[in-house]
Parts: structure tokens; sequence; C-alpha cells
């Protein structure tokens, strides 16, 4: 290539790059809904050394526009398809001083109520080597309800579930599971990480379907999947237990397992991890993704230069391990905890300042802007329902989450 024809082939690229921004802006204004802010990645592509803006802690959110939380930032045009013209995006329960709503959100559509947990061991959480975190839910009907008759933010009480001493640090959930919630527990203290089935309506019965891989306990255990068309569990096992302070020392690698309930074998399918934590399977079950969030270490603090990843693998047709692995994204801020997919193919992930959102390529087209972590997430009939620690935030997107039924 000589410089001549380089140079009036980049003019044109630049130009077109130029209506491809205008174009965007244009079409960005007309369809966006009220409150959403562009962030076009090139205009952030070079600050120069006099910028004042760096973010050095990872746990600092990126909000170049000063916009007021919550808020959604839109970084790929694409995402307003995502989204809808409509969108908000609401705190619909709020609890300051007490980190109610965590993780493990399950949607039960036949109910319409959201079940979740609180914090396991972590700060505002109340809970420890000493004391159980709590199961609660959220019912999306009164949370409708309410927001009809407002624009600004409602505060739904939630409802506390009285579940069986064997239901010991909650941290995942997925389902229905023919008909039941299924949920992961850490464990606490001596008492064994498990897998538990419980029905949705009162009295909460209860059946324990693993606590053990051969006779030995496992670490603390995370959080859980079903691998689409089948009735297989699929779950991570990091060391938080031991590094909040309510397991003893791990006595396992931090993995990947997989337990098929009619036989009752328990397998690892993945390894090599910091601390895995959450995992998805992609609609057609070909694909997983699990997130390492290694740069938070509990009682070590946090170390910049470990993962905040989200890695994809092939589901391998006939052993179902991982396979294949590679990095999907690394999250700006925070870590990527728990992981969701919609219908589209797009990845959510609750990251540091709220839950990031790529499209099936790997690219960064949006955020759900809240300025603090939010774990995890689960799309229901009104929307997104963020998980936020002392509160939960209703986004009535337009994207449709994987259905998460197994019957
Ligand atoms: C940075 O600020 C210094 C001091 O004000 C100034 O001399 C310098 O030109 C600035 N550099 C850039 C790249 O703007
Ligand atoms: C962040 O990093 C920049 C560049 O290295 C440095 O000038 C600044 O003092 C740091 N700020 C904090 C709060 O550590
Ligand atoms: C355990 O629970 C009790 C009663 O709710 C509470 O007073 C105490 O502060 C909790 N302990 C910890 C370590 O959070
Ligand atoms: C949810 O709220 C609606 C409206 O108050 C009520 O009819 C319904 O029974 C509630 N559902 C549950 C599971 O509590
Ligand atoms: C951070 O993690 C890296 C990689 O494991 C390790 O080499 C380094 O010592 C850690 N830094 C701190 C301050 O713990
Ligand atoms: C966002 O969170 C940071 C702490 O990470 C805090 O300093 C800042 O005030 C918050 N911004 C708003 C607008 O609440």
């Amino acid at each position: 290539m000589t410089w001549g024809n380089s140079s009036s082939a980049t003019m044109i690229s630049a130009l077109s790059a130029i209506l491809d921004i205008a174009f965007a802006a244009v079409s960005f204004a007309t369809v966006s809904p009220p409150g959403a802010v562009y962030i076009d990645p090139l205009q952030y592509n070079v600050v120069g050394a006099n910028y004042t803006d760096w973010r050095n802690l990872s746990t600092v959110g990126f909000n170049p526009t000063n916009t007021a939380p919550p808020f959604i930032q839109v970084f790929d045009p694409s995402f307003l398809d995502v989204i809808g013209s409509s969108a908000t995006i609401r705190s619909i329960a709020s609890n300051p001083g007490f980190a109610f709503a965590h993780e493990a959100p399950i949607y039960v559509p036949d109910l319409n109520v959201v079940f979740f947990a609180s914090n396991a061991g972590g700060a505002l959480g109340y809970s420890g080597w000493y004391n159980n975190s709590v199961v609660s839910m959220i019912n999306m009907t009164e949370v409708d309800m309410a927001l009809v008759s407002t624009t600004g933010n409602v505060n739904i009480q939630v409802q506390t579930v009285n579940l069986p001493d064997t239901v010991q640090m909650v941290n995942g959930g997925t389902g229905p599971y023919k008909g039941d919630l299924l949920f992961i527990t850490s464990g606490r203290a001596l008492l064994p990480p498990s897998i538990v089935r419980i029905n949705p309506s009162p009295p909460y019965d209860t059946t324990v379907l693993l606590d053990n891989f051969l006779g030995r306990q496992f670490n603390s255990l995370n959080d859980i999947k079903i691998l689409p068309g089948t009735e297989i569990i699929f779950f991570t096992d990091p060391t938080y237990g031991w590094m909040n302070g309510f397991r003893p020392e791990p006595m396992l690698p931090s993995q990947v397992y997989r337990f098929d309930p009619s036989t009752g074998q328990v397998r690892v399918v993945a390894d090599q991890f910091v601390h895995p934590n959450g995992i998805a399977f992609t609609a057609d079950g070909k694909g997983v993704f699990i997130t390492d969030t290694g740069v938070i270490g509990g009682f070590l603090g946090t170390n910049q230069t470990l993962p905040a990843t989200i890695y994809q693998f092939d589901v391998d047709p006939r052993t179902q391990s991982f396979t294949n692995r590679r990095v999907f994204a690394y999250s700006d801020s925070g870590i990527p905890d728990g992981i969701q997919l919609d219908t589209m193919g797009n990845v959510y992930s609750g990251c540091g300042e709220g839950v990031h959102v790529w499209n099936a390529e790997g690219a960064l087209i949006g955020k759900f802007y809240v300025n603090s972590t939010a774990a995890q997430m689960i799309f229901t009939k009104s929307g997104l329902v963020i998980l936020n620690e002392e509160a939960i935030y209703l986004a009535n997107i337009q994207a449709q989450g994987l259905d998460l039924t197994t019957s």
C-alpha cells in the first residue's frame, strides 16, 4: 500500500466515520428513552496526559457525563433495540443499612414473584459463621400496581421466607425446576454447602438434592444453572465462604461441577479459575459463560491484576465438560458476578456500578448504571429486576430473558 492511496482511503473512512457518528447521534436522539445517555466510545479513546478523572480503583464507576444515577448508559446504538424507546429504571424496594437483595433471584411466572437472598458474609449482610442469611420474595403484581400510580420510585414491602435449617447461606438460584425453586447454598461453619429444591408456596417444603462430593464437603457453592433441554445441574464452587469468614479453610480446588440428579453422578467440568462465580448457558445449550471474580478476595482484599472476567466455553456434546475456554469480556467496573442471557443472545452481568450488557460478539453495548454493586439480576414479565444489595431496581426494558424453566 502507498501513502497516497492510504491517505485518501483514510480521508474517506474518516468522513464516513463522522457521518456514522452524526447518524448515530441523530437516531439516538429520536428513539432513545428519556434519561438514557449515549457514551460514544470514540469520544473517550484519547483523554490526554492532563486528564484528571483516572479510575485508579476498579470499584469506581465510569460516568464521564456525571449523570445522576440510576440511568441507562448506551455504548452502542444497538442497545436501543434491547431497551426499547420507553425504558425507565426505578427503585422498587429499598432498605438502607441491610444488604437484603444480593443474589439468587428466581422468577416464578405462575405466582409473578421473585425470590432472592441477602448478602452471605459480606458487608451489611448481618450473616456470618454464627448467623444465616435471609431469603425473601417480592410480589411483582404489587410492584406493577404501585408503579402505574407514580413516575417515581416505590418501596414495596418484601416478605421473608421461613426456610428449614438445612438451608444455610443461599447464594444462587434458578428455576422453576419441576415447579420448585432450585437454590444453591454456601453452607455455614461446619454445615455443608448444598443444592436444595423448595416448593415456592408455604410451607416451602424443602428437599436437599446434594451436599457433598463423594464424602467431601464443597467449599462454598455459589451459583447454579440447568443445561437447556436437560435436567442436569451445573454449579460453581469458589472459596468465598472461607474468605468472608463463615466457612472453614477450603479443601477442594475452585471449580465448576455437573450433577445429574437421575443417576447421582457428580463430576468436575471446568477448573483453572481464581474464583468461578456466575454461570449461564446459551439458549441452544452448546455454549456456556462462567464469570471469574478473582479481583475480590475477601480478607485478602482487592487485587486489580486478577480476573474480573467472563470466560466463554463450548459444552462438549459427549461429556458435557466445558472446552475451548476463551475470554468473552473483562468488566471495567468491579467484578462480573451473576450472569443472564436474553433471547437475542446478549449477555448481562452484575458489575461494580450496575448491570453491564455485551452483545453475543462481546461488544459492550450498554449499562444499567446504579452507582454501586449489582451482583445479580433476573428477567420478569415486568422487566429486568436488578438486585443492588440495599435496594432493588426494575428496568422495564423490551428484551426478554431466556426461559429458565425446567418442566
Ligand atoms: C497539560 O497541562 C500543562 C500545564 O497546564 C500544559 O502546559 C500542557 O500543554 C498540557 N498538556 C496537554 C497535552 O494538554
Ligand atoms: C490516580 O492515578 C493518577 C495517574 O497515575 C495519579 O495522578 C492520581 O494521583 C491517582 N489518584 C489517586 C486518588 O490515587
Ligand atoms: C447475628 O444476628 C443477630 C441477631 O439478628 C445480630 O444482633 C448480630 O449482629 C448478627 N451478627 C453478625 C456478625 O452480623
Ligand atoms: C401478589 O399480590 C397480589 C395483589 O395484592 C395478590 O393478589 C397475590 O395473591 C400476591 N401473590 C402472592 C404469591 O403473594
Ligand atoms: C495480586 O495478584 C498477583 C497475581 O496472583 C500476585 O502476583 C500479587 O502478589 C498480588 N498482589 C497483592 C498486593 O496481593
Ligand atoms: C457514586 O458512588 C461513589 C462511590 O463509588 C460516590 O462517591 C458518589 O458520590 C456516587 N454518586 C452519586 C451521584 O451518588
